[in-house]
């Protein structure tokens, strides 16, 4: 799909961002909302990707460029699946298993998805006919108008982590294990781990890692980004981990207050995040930060020992 084509009528169906929107959703504001998801399929073509659509929608495939060098296999994401309301269930079983021959024909090995929970028909095909197992559920969280101010107290206060930190920041990123790559039974302890303290060494040498520290050994780390996304620019948090034995002691506030003051010092950009469905401790903590709810997706895997 290029710029010159017509919008697909299924991207209406799936407006991400809508839920950081306060009260109606307005013509306006679902035309920016779709402008939104047409970039974001724009640019995922752009770094290699591509789409197929049919009348039941978008199917939207990235080139997963890191996994296929860290894993070792030929790897893509089904990263969207913008489905009509209305789709048939034969026409969403024909589109998934057109994108699933194509990613074959591409030499495709290992495989990600998310699917909006209210699209089950499309879950279940790709659990029971494609293999795919579920290894989370993503709860994508967020505020338009994040709130301004700390909330920590500022006894941790939290800093930009140097280079010099990163041995620390990658022991720190072992703490946090109840994720989709250590629960998938295909993906060795070793590669889940590694997915992190790639993760941490990466953005800290991109100055997009805050640390806490005590006696100073941090203790603490949030990783931030900011993004531009053509009308709807926001702030994101990535990964945010606090090491055991400092848990429950305002170290999440100290990192949330620092990533608020980095990302949206004034609260007028959009402030997002996710976490695990699961992970209950870091929705209440992100929802002292006035980050709350606006998407779950299920998250899928399939790996070259399980294609036929
Ligand atoms: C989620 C996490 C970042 C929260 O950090 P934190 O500094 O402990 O945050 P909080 O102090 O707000 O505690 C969160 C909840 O855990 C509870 N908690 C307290 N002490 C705890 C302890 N020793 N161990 C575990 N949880 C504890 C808190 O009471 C709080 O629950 P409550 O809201 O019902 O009171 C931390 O638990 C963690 O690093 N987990 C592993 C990584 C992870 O899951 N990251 C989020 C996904 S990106």
């Amino acid at each position: 799909m290029d710029s010159s084509e017509s919008v697909h009528p299924a991207l209406a169906a799936d407006l991400e961002l809508r839920g950081l929107v306060a009260g109606r959703l307005t013509d306006e504001r679902r035309e920016a909302l779709i402008e939104v998801e047409a970039e974001r399929i724009r640019r995922t073509i752009a770094s290699g990707g591509w789409a197929m659509a049919n009348p039941a929608g978008v199917a939207l495939v990235a080139n997963l460029i890191w996994d296929t060098e860290h894993f070792g296999e030929p790897s893509a994401d089904l990263r969207r699946l913008y489905l009509s309301p209305e789709a048939d269930p034969s026409a969403i079983a024909e589109l998934l298993n057109a994108v699933l021959a194509h990613c074959k024909t591409l030499g495709i090995k290992r495989y990600s998805a998310r699917v909006l929970p209210a699209s089950a028909i499309a879950l279940n095909l790709l659990i029971a006919q494609h293999g795919f197992r579920l290894v989370d559920t993503s709860l994508e969280i967020g505020n338009a108008r994040p709130p301004v101010g700390d909330i920590g107290g500022g006894r941790w206060p939290a800093e930009t982590a140097q280079v010099a930190d990163i041995e620390q920041l990658v022991k720190l990123s072992h703490a946090f294990t109840d994720n989709r790559f250590y629960r998938d039974p295909a993906i060795a302890t070793q590669l889940a781990r590694g997915v992190y303290e790639k993760w941490v060494s990466a953005a800290t040498q991109a100055g997009e890692l805050l640390c806490v520290r005590d006696a100073g050994q941090c203790v603490g780390l949030c990783t931030t980004r900011q993004i531009d996304l053509a009308t709807t620019p926001f702030g994101l948090i990535g990964l945010v981990i606090v090491a055991p034995a400092y848990r429950g002691r305002g170290v999440f506030d100290a990192l949330l207050d620092g990533a608020r003051r980095a990302l949206c010092p004034d609260g007028e950009s959009a402030l997002v995040s996710s976490t695990q469905l699961n992970n209950v401790a870091a929705q209440r903590a992100f929802a002292r930060h006035g980050l709350y709810p606006f998407a779950a997706r299920h998250v899928l895997h399939r790996s070259s020992s399980q294609t036929s």
